[in-house]
């Protein structure tokens, strides 16, 4: 009756291992949090001569590079964007902090006029995306996808917990199970082995009793060769 092929130690280890390691190589989930211009409106150049046309650049601490607006030269006209210019994205923003992000327009000998600096929050865009408005400067729409992952005021931070809260309950299921079968494996092996005994018990009992049986029937027969 080898119905029951108990699977030995070893190679159980070894199943365990490469649960483990699959489970460990399983990509981390983290989203990249670009942020790409839609449009902007700029509603003064701070030049002192009409006729000058203003340098604009878009810049964050922690950047090292300026992302200059060549396109925005004209005050009070909307410039929109696909998203695919050459000097997009603007920037990528980190899971949990903002970024001080500003406008700015470059002059030569004096110091870079502001239109504007602030923080820069993946968690202020809603539906992708988030306006800064800026009165008597500018209003700029700008896009990221992966800032809002899930509704509510701190999506991205909330999904990217949520999706770690499930990578962990995962392993610990896997693991639970992994060790049931185990256990379940062992369990039946031993119950195997102990309804082996029980047979042989049982068959050595049978073997015995025939004997004492024989015995009696002697019995009889000495019995009977007395009579
Ligand atoms: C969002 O994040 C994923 C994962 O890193 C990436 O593949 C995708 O390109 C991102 N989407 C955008 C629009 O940045
Ligand atoms: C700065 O710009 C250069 C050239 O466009 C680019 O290779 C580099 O990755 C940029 N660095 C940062 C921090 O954006
Ligand atoms: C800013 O621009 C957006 C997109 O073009 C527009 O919907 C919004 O009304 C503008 N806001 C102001 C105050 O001009």
């Amino acid at each position: 009756m080898r119905w029951l092929a108990p699977i030995p130690p070893r190679r159980g280890c070894l199943l365990l291992c490469v649960l483990l390691v699959a489970l460990c190589s399983i990509p981390g989930s983290s989203s990249s949090r670009v942020v790409t211009l839609d449009s902007i409106d700029i509603f003064t150049t701070h030049e002192l001569l009409p006729i000058s046309k203003p340098t604009v650049y878009f810049r964050c601490n922690g950047d090292n590079n300026k992302t200059y607006l060549l396109d925005v030269k004209e005050a009070n006209s909307i410039y929109t964007f696909k998203g695919e210019e050459s000097w997009q994205p603007l920037t990528e923003l980190p899971e949990k902090k903002c970024k001080r992000c500003g406008l700015y327009e470059e002059d030569t000998f004096i110091k870079d006029d502001v239109f504007d600096e602030w923080e820069l929050c993946s968690s202020d865009f809603k539906d992708s995306k988030y306006t800064h408005f800026k009165e008597g400067q500018f209003n700029a729409t700008f896009l990221c996808s992966n800032c809002t992952a899930s509704a509510g005021h701190s999506g991205a931070h909330e999904s990217s917990a949520e999706v770690e809260t499930k990578k962990a309950s995962v392993a610990v299921i896997i693991i639970v199970s992994v060790l049931a079968s185990v256990l379940v494996i062992i369990g039946l092996f031993l119950g195997y082995k102990y309804w082996q005994k029980r047979k042989r018990e049982r068959d050595q009992a049978r073997f015995l009793k025939l004997f004492e049986e024989g015995d009696d029937i002697d019995d009889e027969l000495g019995l009977s060769n007395e009579l």
